[in-house]
């Protein structure tokens, strides 16, 4: 059987779909060191595309070191051509600039950490925190003697229920939601269950990285949505669906990182018909819902979806104590049965004592009148880099909520560059390819203002405008 390799993609760029296609193969240990690899006749045949295309996903294989040509006989794995890279630079920036890994940089040590969407933990009331965690050990003694149901803490899931449904008109059963470890695992639980190797995904362009990488991993054939201020353009979504049939669309339609875009309510309507008439499932990743500076944002997508098109995946991990890692996956049966599945072979379910303290902190008044706070605190945060970055002719969207804010150089600086002087400065942010399926956007970045305090923002901005210039 042929793979198509998607030449809706800009045609030069069906080289780099190729080149990553061939490099999985090698990783996978398809092609062992020093083995010839398929000749160019053979592969453009296989995947029906130009030779021309295959010869030029070769020339960038042997660019990267990952394979050396023999005379007249064709090309070859390169031994520990992985490593090879490695050992000639620094690893993280090797591994960000080449293996687009945002985990990777996530491991800088860094004073000025633009590169991490979290919250920063002095935001968090931790005082208040572990006094749940005390009344948790007194109301549920046994609690640590105990493991959760797989689908989680019955308590908590039928709490979650009643939160639904008064604030965004859920008709749900506590049996259609599912308590995981963050979203992250919600993720790649859904991939696992739903997606097999030449599966076609959409993913919205830019993205959060980690989700193209649990896709890829499944094999998946991805195309890219471009996701805009006003959100996507639906006759290229409707057009993608009717030739592709994807599997699914995994997107983040509110305060969606990295650019903070939100997708307007007429979209979300239209979009769950589309869904529903080609029979694409839509993993709707929500963290950031409640992070908002003015309007509440729109209702979520599985708000509008009778037909269950929708897997809906909230992750509460953003402002609620990340240590607990929890978030939550409503969907419909059967595919909530085989969610539950899925996750029972990989854990026996999230820890109990985690639920429990986040049951009771997330219903109590107190966080309520603590994110009232936070979101102030957050958009004065936001306030300040954009003050600090407005004399530079840097251009971005301002959010209206979120973590982010997703900027566009003048020029496409060398990002290797940027980023091994930044790290030697102490500073750490995202390379903008990172987030793009296609790997580009070289002239992006992506930078967060909610971990650092004010003052921080204000030197590591200024350190890092110096670097750039
Ligand atoms: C869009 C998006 N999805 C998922 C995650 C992962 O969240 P969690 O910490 O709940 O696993 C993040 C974290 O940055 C994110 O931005």
């Amino acid at each position: 059987m042929k793979k198509t390799v998607h030449s809706n993609a800009p045609a030069e760029k069906l080289y780099e779909q190729v080149y990553d296609y061939l490099l999985e193969r090698i990783r996978r240990g398809e092609w062992a060191a020093h083995e010839k690899l398929p000749s160019i006749r053979e592969l453009a045949n296989q995947l029906d595309v130009h030779r021309l295309t295959v010869f030029k996903a070769f020339q960038l294989l042997k660019l990267n070191k990952k394979v050396f040509v023999k005379d007249k006989s064709g090309y070859y794995v390169l031994p520990d051509s992985l490593m090879l890279i490695d050992t000639q630079q620094n690893p993280i920036i090797s591994a960000c600039v080449y293996e687009n890994s945002l985990s990777e940089i996530h491991q800088v040590k860094a004073e000025y950490q633009f590169s991490k969407a979290l919250l920063d933990p002095n935001l968090l009331p931790n005082h208040y925190l572990s006094s749940y965690v005390k009344k948790v050990f007194d109301l549920y003694p046994k609690v640590l003697g105990t493991y959760s149901t797989i689908q989680g803490d019955l308590e908590l899931r039928e709490a979650l229920c009643r939160y639904f449904t008064d604030e965004y008109y859920f008709h749900l059963d506590a049996d259609e939601l599912l308590i995981t470890a963050g979203s992250q695992e919600a993720i790649d639980l859904a991939a696992r269950l739903l997606v097999k190797p030449r599966d076609t995904v959409l993913i919205e362009r830019p993205t959060y990285s980690p989700a193209i990488d649990v896709f890829r991993r499944q094999g998946a054939d991805i195309l890219p949505v471009e996701i805009h201020p006003y959100g996507y353009q639906l006759e290229q979504v409707e057009s993608l669906m009717k030739k592709y049939k994807p599997r699914l669309f995994y997107l983040n339609p509110t305060f969606h990182n990295p650019t903070g875009y939100t997708v307007p309510p007429e979209q979300r309507k239209k979009l769950i018909e589309l869904a529903s008439s080609y029979q694409c499932l839509l993993i709707e990743d929500d963290p950031y819902r409640d992070i908002y500076f003015g309007q509440k944002p729109p209702l979520p997508l599985f708000s509008y979806d009778t037909t269950g098109c929708v897997i809906y995946i909230r992750s509460f991990s953003k402002y609620i104590a990340p240590g607990l890692s929890i978030a939550t996956v409503a969907c419909r049966h059967p595919l909530m049965k085989s969610l539950v599945k899925t996750k029972s072979l990989s854990d026996n379910g999230t820890p109990l004592l985690n639920q429990k303290i986040f049951l009771h902190y997330f219903f109590s008044e107190r966080l309520q009148q603590h994110l009232e706070k936070l979101r102030i605190a957050l958009e004065i945060r936001k306030n300040i880099m954009e003050e600090e970055l407005a004399e530079t002719g840097w251009k971005w969207s301002s959010p209206a909520g979120g973590f982010n804010l997703w900027i566009s150089l003048p020029e496409a600086p060398s990002m290797e560059k940027l980023l091994e002087k930044s790290i030697e400065q102490s500073i750490s942010f995202v390379p903008g390819s990172i987030c793009d399926p296609l790997r580009e956007y070289h002239s992006w970045i992506r930078l967060c203002y909610s971990y650092l305090n004010e003052q921080q923002l204000r030197d590591g901005l200024n350190r890092f405008i110096g670097i750039f210039r």
